[in-house]
């Protein structure tokens, strides 16, 4: 079992890969093979809008012509039984690399020959020999866990993503703003810099690992269904 992590943090060692990294430690604890791809050290160049992964409708993995990283990330998508998809809060989103990333993947993980309530053209996904389970987690710097439906509008979009890997999302973790000390008045204006991560976060983090490494050795995550995804919206949890 393939469990592959694509974390889109532009720091290397802080929030969003150390939780990543449990994750990633719970899901080795119960026999998983794991990986993490640090997007920011990959060079994935924006798309072009060419059209030419679009236009194949035949290819398990559609061509770009774009010639970088990308391909190379697709193959261990391809090769993954699961994936998480890792990214702080930017902006009340996730980090524009994460987006750049996602628009390449798109049209060459996905034909236009699906249909999502009577409308055709839709993406539907290219991998279809295995359901893979997908899992995210984000992580905030000043909006704490209470505050969390005002700037994570990033969960919703990234648990999509599971359409794209034929798979469901089983799980997702925001790691809102904590703070270990009370902050004064004059520096909330920092909080970004007053952020620590927490036992609990971590711990939060590795469960999910166990618990998507669980959900695929019970061959229990669903295929990517339209009327399903319609349905639960992000499919699941
Ligand atoms: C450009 C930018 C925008 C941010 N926007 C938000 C935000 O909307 N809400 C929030 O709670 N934190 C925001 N943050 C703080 C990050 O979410 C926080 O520092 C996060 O833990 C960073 O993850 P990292 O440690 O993996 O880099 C922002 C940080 C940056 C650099």
């Amino acid at each position: 079992m393939k469990i592959l992590a694509l974390n889109a943090t532009y720091r290397p060692t802080k929030t969003t890969t150390r939780l990543t990294q449990s994750a990633l430690e719970g899901a080795a604890s119960v026999g998983a093979n794991t990986e993490m791809v640090m997007l920011r050290d990959k060079n994935i160049q924006f798309c072009k809008n060419c059209l030419t992964c679009y236009k194949d409708l035949e290819s398990e993995i559609a061509p770009c012509t774009i010639d970088d990283d990308v391909g190379e990330i697709l193959e261990k998508i391809r090769d993954a039984d699961g994936i998480i998809m890792a990214s702080p809060v930017h902006c009340g989103f996730v980090t524009g690399l994460m987006t750049a990333f996602v628009e390449r993947i798109a049209f060459r993980l996905c034909r236009p020959t699906g249909e999502i309530m009577g409308l055709k053209g839709c993406p539907e996904p290219r991998l279809t020999e295995k359901a893979r389970a997908v899992a995210t987690i984000v992580s905030a710097g000043g909006m704490p866990i209470e505050m969390r439906e005002y700037c994570d509008l990033g969960t919703p979009w990234l648990k999509e993503m599971a359409g794209f890997f034929n798979g469901e999302c089983i799980g997702d973790i925001y790691a809102g703003a904590v703070f270990t000390k009370k902050l004064q008045d004059e520096e909330w204006s920092k909080s970004f810099l007053f952020r620590e991560l927490t036992e609990e976060q971590l711990q939060e983090a590795f469960d999910l690992g166990v618990k998507m490494a669980e959900v695929i050795k019970s061959e229990k995550v669903r295929p990517y269904n339209p009327e399903i995804f319609m349905k639960e919206g992000d499919q699941g949890n």
